[in-house]
């Protein structure tokens, strides 16, 4: 790993950020509830859509089915039906037969460790680590879009945190830091940092709890980490 947490930064890292989620955390729909299910529709929907195109067809798709149960009994056109105008369908149809196999294989009770969510259709690593965490407080790590940006700057990654040597650090960074403890809050509180202010351009260090354990704010380095993704900089030399 490019860099090692020990453990004193681990503690002032851990302490701050808790910290700041408690008073600024956002009050999400999917986070007033430990359900595994409705942790799980919220993960699955919010895996390509923004908070705030999801939150009505969250509510909408709970109402309609509130137990994975009832997703397992639904024809697969009522389940598509819900999903117009998320896009992505196969992330609906993956729903709709996940919950067929939580049913069928695990009793109709959602299993709580990372390789066994895994196993589901339609669920990764990053998915896994979600509902795990979120839902039972399993010191699972995660990385998705928010988080990526976040480690990079804090560990001082140099190079594409998207190619396979970074994805690789990144995943061990995430695993390093999560806590034995209040790991669904810690988790939370690391991808409203991301969203809310580690975000891609001028991200606000100074109101950054945990500024004094980053590698990029230390060196002025921010504005250069994580590298503009590949596309972007073909166009702007004008290659293709
Ligand atoms: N993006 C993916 N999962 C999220 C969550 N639980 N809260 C906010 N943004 C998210």
């Amino acid at each position: 790993m490019m860099f090692t947490p020990d453990p004193p930064w681990l503690r002032r890292f851990r302490r701050n950020l808790l910290r700041w989620y408690d008073r600024a955390g956002r009050d999400l729909p999917w986070r007033a509830t430990r359900d595994p299910y409705a942790v799980w529709i919220s993960e699955v929907m919010l895996q390509q859509t923004t908070v705030a195109a999801v939150k009505p067809y969250f509510e909408r798709f709970l109402e309609r089915f509130p137990d994975v149960a009832a997703l397992a009994a639904a024809d697969e056109s009522d389940v598509l039906r819900l999903w117009e105008g998320l896009g992505y369908y196969s992330r609906g149809r993956n729903l709709h037969r996940a919950a067929r196999v939580v049913v069928e294989q695990h009793d109709g009770r959602f299993p709580e460790d990372v390789t066994t969510l895994q196993s589901l259709p339609g669920i990764g690593r990053y998915t896994a680590g979600a509902i795990a965490s979120f839902a039972f407080d399993v010191p699972a790590p995660i990385v998705e879009a928010n988080t990526v940006r976040l480690y990079a700057r804090l560990t001082g990654l140099d190079g594409d945190p998207r190619s396979t040597a970074g994805q690789r650090a990144l995943w061990e960074f995430a695993e390093a830091i999560v806590p034995a403890k209040r790991a669904g809050a810690f988790n939370h509180a690391l991808m409203d940092l991301g969203a809310t202010v580690c975000t891609i351009n001028e991200p606000r260090c100074h109101d950054c709890p945990v500024r004094s354990c980053c590698r990029a704010f230390a060196d002025g380095r921010q504005a250069e980490i994580p590298p503009p993704k590949r596309r972007r900089q073909l166009l702007l030399t004008g290659q293709s």
